[in-house]
């Protein structure tokens, strides 16, 4: 069986003592669920506080980027042998933001994914089209082509170490949430193709889950879909309550 995640991207927010904050609520207010892995993500400064805040909770740590390379000269970078030091099991790669802003490729993103495969760390991979692509009726082509150049290059793939998060462009930070029909649609697709080039044992324990805008009121309805597995959240990850309301809703 696939597993629920609801995760939180909590992006270039939270210094150390909001960080603090915000997981002890979190914890709080969580403890008592078992319906799905809930992560959090605090940006690289305040990972390993997190990492002892939640080890005897059921939250886990997420990081929100790492290096392509082991080590070296690469100011700025952090490594996977770093983040495994201080305990952290979990990575997002390929946002978004890290591709636009940081222009970050395929070729680049294909070498962080193994890179973590083969430190034992678990990928969150983000793919999603922009809102030319879905007006132009490309998106799944655009969504087809991103994991032809990335996951689809790997050999095997383990559905314990691989969640896949979809996350429409044009529904990041912009209140435009993707309907429940367009969510179900992509990630059927999705799931789809990774049968394809897999297979059905391993698309179906494949956690395929949604992000963008989803916010307490919307999160119910999308994560009631039958190929949406939970949610990578943005802004309502930042207010506890908020948050917790979209891990009740799974
Ligand atoms: P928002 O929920 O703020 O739209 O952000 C989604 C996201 O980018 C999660 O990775």
């Amino acid at each position: 069986m696939r597993r629920k995640i609801v995760a939180g991207n909590w992006k270039m927010n939270n210094n150390q003592s909001e960080s603090n904050i915000l997981i002890n609520s979190i914890i709080e207010k969580n403890s008592e669920n078992s319906s799905c892995n809930i992560y959090v993500s605090p940006s690289f400064p305040f990972l390993k506080d997190a990492v002892l805040t939640c080890s005897k909770s059921n939250i886990k740590v997420l990081s929100q980027n790492v290096s392509h390379l082991t080590n070296g000269a690469l100011t700025g970078d952090v490594s996977c042998t770093m983040l495994k030091s201080i305990g952290i099991n979990s990575v997002i790669i390929g946002h978004s933001e890290r591709r636009t802003i940081f222009g970050e490729s395929n070729d680049v993103l294909l070498k962080k994914i193994k890179i973590c495969l083969e430190n034992n760390l678990e990928v969150f991979f983000c793919i999603g089209e922009e809102i030319e692509a879905r007006n132009n009726n490309k998106h799944f082509s655009v969504i087809e082509n991103q994991l032809n150049e990335t996951v689809f290059i790997l050999e095997k793939i383990d559905p314990k170490n691989l969640v896949i998060a979809y996350e429409p462009v044009w529904a990041i930070g912009t209140g435009l949430t993707a309907s429940p029909e367009q969510a179900q649609e992509m990630h059927k697709f999705i799931r789809q193709k990774f049968t394809e080039k897999f297979s059905e044992s391993i698309s179906s324990n494949l956690s395929i889950i949604y992000g963008g805008s989803v916010k307490p009121s919307s999160a119910k309805n999308i994560f009631n879909q039958s190929d949406v597995d939970g949610g990578l959240i943005g802004g309502a990850s930042l207010n506890a309550n908020d948050f917790s309301d979209i891990i009740n809703s799974i």
